[in-house]
């Protein structure tokens, strides 16, 4: 399949492309869009075949349920119930962090496929702050099932470039509406009452959406421990997975243990510590603002900085995926190195990151 690529330059009239990537939508095709976080590959989310199409373009497994982009707040009563209890803590999530990074998980409405939800009782429901994402929600009409435009596993993509390598061939439509704001994937809520009967929301991934932005506003609480024989076959994945016949229960996201992986092996390493180094390999590294002990050890064969000069954490989380795959893509670097982060707002969703990245493979000479 010929994968097109139409770009949105603000100084032109690109009405045409909304429409057409409606229309793709409404005929059941895949299209990826762009969002402040990172690109999507959309679905009309009422449409089963086509977001089971989803699963398939991306190897996703069929337990791993998909976000539901809607184009306003209100629109969360088309998709979801939202309980009486619960009703004044989601208005004031939505009003404080909607359009935005952050995606609530609340009891589903019957007309959401069970394919969206991967057959939970829950639908995860976003309205992303990106113009494009939003036109092409209100011409289709119908919430948007996206998850990130990147094979399973992979790095997420925040430029229209990285979903071309990503799904290049597969799907008919790329909108480029230039690079990610935020760079990272929204924050992952579901609003619950704690055991002291006060509305709180379980934190199921961590994102541009901090605990220190949420924690004014009501307790933030960990998701439900998943069992280690339910994490095993979760790290085991897709294919092993298939081939044993077992489909495990649906569980919280983020908790598959090797995610946003590049294909080489990734290590962290503090600032302030010595790497060492194995003969005969090559090594990149990614430092917060290059001036670190570990920045300043002369071995590097590459070095990409996330932030350099004052050294700004949003930024870092803007650049963060970007230098990922440029490392990955990189022929002469074999192995990634990451400098550890401050683990305080945004640092902590990267760090999240980081560390998924880095339960891959490890070095080998
Ligand atoms: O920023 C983002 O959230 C991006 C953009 C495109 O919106 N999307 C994204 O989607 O990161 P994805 O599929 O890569 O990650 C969504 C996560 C998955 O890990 C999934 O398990 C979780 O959301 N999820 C979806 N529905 C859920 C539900 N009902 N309960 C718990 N987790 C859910
Ligand atoms: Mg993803």
């Amino acid at each position: 399949m010929e994968t097109r690529v139409l770009q949105i330059d603000p100084l032109e009239d690109v009405r045409y492309i909304y429409q057409q990537a409606a229309n793709l939508l409404a005929e059941g095709e895949l299209v990826a869009l762009p969002t402040e976080t990172v690109y999507g590959l959309g679905a009309d989310a009422f449409n089963a075949e086509a977001v089971a199409r989803i699963f398939e373009v991306k190897e996703r497994p069929s337990f791993d349920p998909l976000i539901c982009h809607i184009s306003r707040a209100r629109d969360i009563y088309e998709i979801a119930e939202v309980p009486e209890a619960l009703q004044d803590i989601v208005t004031e999530l939505t009003m404080k962090f909607w359009p935005g990074a952050m995606t609530l998980v609340l009891p589903k409405k019957d007309c959401v496929p069970d394919v969206v939800t991967s057959g939970l009782p829950t639908v995860a429901c976003r309205v992303s702050s990106n113009d494009v994402m939003r036109r092409v929600l209100r011409l289709l009409g119908s919430p948007i099932a996206a998850p990130s435009a990147n094979i399973f596993g992979h790095i997420s993509p925040t430029c229209a470039a990285a979903v071309v390598t990503e799904l290049g061939g597969r799907i008919p439509l790329i909108v480029d509406g230039g690079a990610c704001a935020e760079g990272l994937e929204s924050t992952i809520l579901e609003p619950c009452i704690d055991e002291k009967g006060n509305p709180a929301v379980r934190m199921l991934r961590e994102g541009p959406v901090t605990r220190e932005m949420l924690r004014p506003i009501c307790r933030v609480i960990r998701p439900k421990k998943v069992s280690g024989r339910q994490k095993a076959l979760l790290a085991a994945a897709t294919d092993e997975l298939k081939e044993a016949g077992e489909e495990p229960a649906p569980v919280a996201p983020g908790q598959l243990l090797c995610h946003y992986a590049p294909s080489k092996p990734l290590v962290l390493c503090a600032p302030r510590d010595k790497f060492e180094l194995t003969e005969g390999l090559r090594y990149g590294l990614i430092s917060y603002q290059g001036e670190s002990k570990l920045a300043m050890q002369g071995c590097w064969d590459e070095m990409l900085v996330l932030s350099p000069g004052n050294g700004r954490m949003t930024e870092a989380a803007i650049r963060l995926f970007a230098m990922m795959r440029t490392m990955d893509e990189n022929e002469e670097i074999d192995v990634i190195v990451v400098e550890e982060l401050t683990e305080g707002g945004i640092g902590c969703a990267m760090m999240d990151r980081l560390r998924r990245a880095s339960a891959g493979r490890a070095p080998k000479a």
